[in-house]
């Protein structure tokens, strides 16, 4: 049986930690050759080696999601290595901490959304015409339920993530006819360094959180890649302007029963 994502080249960006790594690996375990895009680059080095040391084929660049110069470097680069771009997930981020509305500053704003939705249009940018010279493909960006609902004291993340939304159906719109889908994931608590990130600093929200899953429990890292690569491939092929909530129940469950 031909899997997923047998013969495509596929990206991945912050694929260095978390359900980037996760979705690096499920990549290669789709069928893919996969590049692993991070700013921090031991970090994409180190998920690379695995795969390639599970008989994959990898690369690692470094980039900054926020800078025109080195997404514009890394796609060029990728093509230049594999010859092709079929399939991408846009999934670096930076949430910046927990605040009320009123407390942020604007340099803080900035930055937040810099990573957070500038970043994703700049891939965007670069990523669209690679896959439309490869013959058409798919885009998977990452959202967040916070992009959905809102989240209290994370106002530039979720307005960013909710950005996310609207560019990615944007997205969907223009290229519909052009051989390419667009669609989101929005997570629901997943447990990642950066979700352990939130418990060091709130550790009282780490029981209140699990609680607002109607499982119970967080989601793991895999579970967020397989949604992932499960829209990228030709089994989603009518599926474009979608946003996939995969959250154990969080936005089905407003009662704590
Ligand atoms: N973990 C959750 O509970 C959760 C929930 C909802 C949405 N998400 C989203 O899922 C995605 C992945 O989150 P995670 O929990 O795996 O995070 P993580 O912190 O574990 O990993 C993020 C990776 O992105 C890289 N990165 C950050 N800024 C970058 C930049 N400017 N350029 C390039 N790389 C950069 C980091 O170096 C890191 O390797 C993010 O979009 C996040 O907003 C996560």
């Amino acid at each position: 049986m031909q899997r997923l994502l047998e013969n495509k080249v596929a990206m991945v960006t912050g694929g260095g930690s978390g359900i980037g790594e996760a979705t690096a690996m499920t990549f290669h375990r789709d069928g893919a050759k996969v590049a692993i895009i991070d700013r921090d680059l031991a970090a994409a080095e180190r998920v690379r080696d695995a795969v390639v040391a599970d008989g994959g084929d990898a690369i690692a660049l470094k980039a900054n999601v926020a800078s025109d110069g080195d997404v514009g470097a890394a796609i060029a680069a990728i093509v230049e290595h594999y010859g092709a771009l079929h399939a991408v997930s846009n999934n670096a981020a930076f949430g910046g901490g927990f605040k009320p509305v009123t407390d942020w500053s604007e340099k803080e704003w900035e930055l937040i959304n810099d990573v957070t939705l500038k970043g994703v249009w700049l891939c965007l940018k670069y990523q669209l015409p690679a896959i439309e010279a490869s013959g058409g493909g798919a885009i998977v960006n990452i959202s967040s339920v916070g992009g959905v609902r809102g989240e209290a004291k994370m106002s530039p993340y979720s307005a960013a993530k909710g950005g996310v939304i609207a560019l990615t159906k944007t997205v969907a719109a223009e290229y519909a006819q052009r051989g390419i889908r667009a669609n989101c994931v929005a997570p629901g608590g997943i447990r990642t360094p950066a979700i352990q990130a939130y418990f060091d600093a709130l550790p009282e929200e780490r029981e209140a959180t699990i609680a607002t899953h109607a499982m119970r429990r967080l989601g793991e890292p895999e579970e967020i890649a397989d949604a992932v690569s499960y829209l990228l491939s030709d089994r989603a092929s009518f599926i474009t302007g979608h946003v996939l909530n995969v959250d154990g129940g969080m936005l089905v469950n407003p009662h704590n029963l």
